[in-house]
């Protein structure tokens, strides 16, 4: 079986915004404090890269960010178009590619969450992402990236999470999870897999997502990439989104949040 190029969930992005929505707040919050302690002084340009339903891109908006956001899936992207209208917010989106950005224009801050990064296969593929970011960004500008991570050696690429959340009559069941038989041990990666359990006025549906290719990057690994790049430098790491909790052993959670500044001259 061959992975496919994006999971079919991205194609639902109601549902998907209902069942990412737990922590979107918090996690803005986050963005907020980076800018704020580390940022270009005054800085409200951002760019969402992988923004999904724009659950990040959407809520900056309203705190009175100007928002741009990118993502693969035109699904997604019209919903978020469609929302922002809506609510008449300062947010423009486009369909692109992490792999190659074809975006223009220049942000103070640019976000890569919720593991999207992870879809950057290879070392020049990371490599390159992170030298194009930075060509987005001001002078200081700031990348927040956040991946999944595994917190113990023998579970790496065998893990399981699930979770769900209800809004009305609608509930959906979020399950994640990580194909081990699937792990290139070189190449270092695997195929994982969203699937979406979906009721709905008492009626239910699930959606499979398909496995799709996903790369490992640990984090001395991620470190290395990052002054490799030349056009970073490696502010702080977290296990949660709390800016004065740094990464350690303990506070490590499936997602691994770093805060990168650009170099002079990246
Ligand atoms: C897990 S979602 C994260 C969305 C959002 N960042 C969030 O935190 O909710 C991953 C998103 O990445 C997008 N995606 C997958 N591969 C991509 C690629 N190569 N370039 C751009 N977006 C991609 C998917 O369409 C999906 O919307």
């Amino acid at each position: 079986m061959h992975p496919s190029p994006n999971s079919e969930v991205y194609r639902f992005p109601e549902y998907y915004a209902l069942g990412y929505r737990w922590n979107t707040e918090a996690e803005c919050d986050f963005l907020e404090a980076c800018l704020r302690a580390h940022g270009p002084k005054g800085g409200r340009r951002v760019l969402d890269i992988g923004c999904g339903s724009g659950r990040h891109l959407l809520t900056l908006a309203k705190r009175g960010y100007e928002g741009t956001g990118v993502d693969r899936s035109p699904e997604m992207i019209e919903f978020v178009r469609q929302q922002a209208r809506r609510e008449s917010l300062a947010a423009t989106v486009a369909v692109d590619d992490l792999v190659r950005l074809r975006i223009r224009g220049t942000y103070d801050l640019a976000f890569c969450l919720m593991d999207t990064f992870r879809f950057l296969l290879t070392t020049d593929n990371i490599l390159a992402h992170l030298r194009t970011v930075a060509g987005l960004l001001a002078p200081g500008g700031l990348y927040v990236t956040d991946f999944w991570v595994p917190r113990q050696w023998n579970t790496m690429g065998d893990e399981l999470y699930q979770w769900e959340q209800t809004e009305g009559e609608t509930t959906v069941r979020v399950f994640y999870l990580q194909h081990p038989e699937s792990v290139d041990p070189i190449a270092q990666t695997f195929e994982d897999e969203l699937v979406f359990e979906v009721e709905r006025n008492g009626e239910r549906q699930t959606i499979r997502g398909g496995r799709t290719l996903t790369r490992l990057i640990m984090p001395q690994e991620f470190q290395a990439l990052v002054a490799g790049s030349g056009a970073f430098e490696l502010l702080s790491m977290h296990g949660t989104f709390e800016l004065e909790k740094p990464l350690d052993a303990g506070s490590l959670s499936w997602r691994m949040i770093s805060v990168l500044r650009k170099q002079v001259g990246g």
